[in-house]
């Protein structure tokens, strides 16, 4: 199997299964080879310099949030982890990229402590725009700069009105058949195609529960990869390797797995703010974004015309920024009285997946134990497995 195709690989609930591949290397080295009650690792909330064998800069950040800054990193300069690390030894400090980093994550914190009271309003991606090297010069360019339209804009028009967010949320449920008809659903089991950067199709089932269970399985040439969450806790996993999902990746997977999401997002947020969206596949939009102290905003954007659901954009908070997921639902289908996309697309930073379903059944029997995480090997197999 070669890095690209794996490269075309992330799951639903977060990460790509390359990086999952890369830190169940990165862990098992670096775990200490203490007697200590390891299997509370995922849940325990232990700091990166803890978990890690060489954290410099970002001491005192909880140890889950290091592969998420990682990926904010990456995405910000637009580079893979091997610009600045070798595969299975994430620890050493032997590419000069890495060290510059290092150095850059603590310019970056002092401009935003001297300059911004602490907040983080400079990020490596302010700079760099998804490129190694940022660009110091203006360009010039072909058209007409964008500012000089938005003032005419300004001067000119009237500030558009838009329709208020609960209206929004509201034509939403009505538009996918109501909430009775939404209630009414207690399970639903999709199989498709999911198709992967580069064309590559693969088999793909996915099960979801009421209220918040949902198991996606990728029939993948060398085994089945599965993401799921059961409601409390996420997880993916490839032959021979589970990962648990961190506290970010869980609350993003509960979002994804909330069979009655439509009902449940105006509880989800304390404000909504309504704005013009962007066209999407030739439909005019209505964003509305959700608000809530402390939690990255949510992005939603609806159909002006008929009320569905389009675009979902959510963000996973790290120490350095935010990592982004944009989800945009198509060809919505009928079934069981109730609109149901039958396409999705999720993309991050640097990578993209559709899913198509092809058949579809609602309210048939689905084992809980379906989404429940496989054991963990105990830590003491895996490290004594070595001669
Ligand atoms: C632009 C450079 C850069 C890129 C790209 C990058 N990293 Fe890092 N990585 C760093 C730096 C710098 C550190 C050390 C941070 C510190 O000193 O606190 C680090 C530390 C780590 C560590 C901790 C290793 C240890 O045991 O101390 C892991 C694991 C890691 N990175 C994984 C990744 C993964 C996975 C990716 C790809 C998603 C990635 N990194 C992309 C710069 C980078
Ligand atoms: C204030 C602007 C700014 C911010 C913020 C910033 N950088 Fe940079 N970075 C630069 C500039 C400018 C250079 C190029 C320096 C040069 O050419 O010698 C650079 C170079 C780098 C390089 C070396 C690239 C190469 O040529 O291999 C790395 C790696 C890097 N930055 C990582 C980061 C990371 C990671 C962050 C966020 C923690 C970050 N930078 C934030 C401005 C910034």
């Amino acid at each position: 199997m070669n890095a690209y195709y794996w490269k075309a690989w992330f799951s639903v609930g977060g990460m790509s299964l390359l990086t999952l591949l890369m830190i169940a290397g990165a862990r098992a080295q670096s775990t200490p080879a203490k007697g200590s009650s390891e299997g509370a690792t995922a849940t325990s909330p232990k700091l990166a310099e803890e978990e890690y064998k060489n954290i410099q800069a970002l001491k005192g950040i909880p140890a889950d949030q290091v592969i998420p800054s990682m990926q904010f990193i990456a995405a910000s300069l637009g580079v893979e982890c091997e610009y600045c690390h070798l595969a299975r030894a994430f620890e050493k400090d032997d590419k000069k990229p890495k060290l510059t980093a290092r150095k850059m994550i603590g310019m970056m914190m002092a401009i935003n402590k001297e300059n911004f009271e602490g907040h983080r309003e400079v990020t490596c991606y302010s700079c760099h725009r998804g490129s190694p090297d940022p660009v110091a010069t203006p360009m010039i360019a072909a058209e007409e700069p964008r500012r000089e339209a938005a003032e005419a804009a300004k001067a000119g028009e009237p500030k558009p009105v838009f329709p208020p967010a609960d209206q929004l949320l509201d034509k939403y449920v009505g538009a996918i058949g109501g909430a009775e008809a939404l209630q009414k659903v207690t399970s639903r089991v999709e199989k498709g195609i999911l198709t992967a950067f580069g064309g590559q199709h693969f088999p793909v089932d996915v099960y979801s529960k009421a209220p918040d269970k949902r198991l996606s399985v990728m029939h993948l040439p060398n085994g089945d990869s599965l993401t799921a969450f059961d409601g409390t806790q996420g997880w993916l996993s490839v032959p021979g390797r589970v990962h648990r999902m961190s506290t970010a990746e869980n609350a993003a997977a509960r979002i994804d797995a909330d069979l009655y999401f439509p009902l449940h997002v105006k509880t989800l947020y304390e404000r909504f703010r309504v704005n013009a969206g962007e066209k999407i596949d030739g439909h005019d939009t209505y964003l509305v974004v959700g608000l809530k102290e402390g939690q990255p905003p949510l992005l939603l954007y609806f159909d002006k015309e008929s009320g569905l659901l389009l675009r979902l954009v959510r963000y996973a908070e790290t120490p350095l920024g935010r990592n982004p997921t944009q989800i945009d639902y198509a060809d919505y289908r009928e079934a069981n009285g109730l609109k149901a996309p039958f396409r999705w697309t999720l993309s991050r930073p640097g990578n993209q997946f559709t899913i198509q379903v092809e058949q579809l059944q609602q309210n048939v029997p689905v084992d809980d134990a379906k989404f429940a995480p496989p054991p963990e090997p105990p830590p003491a197999a895996q490290k004594r497995a070595a001669p």
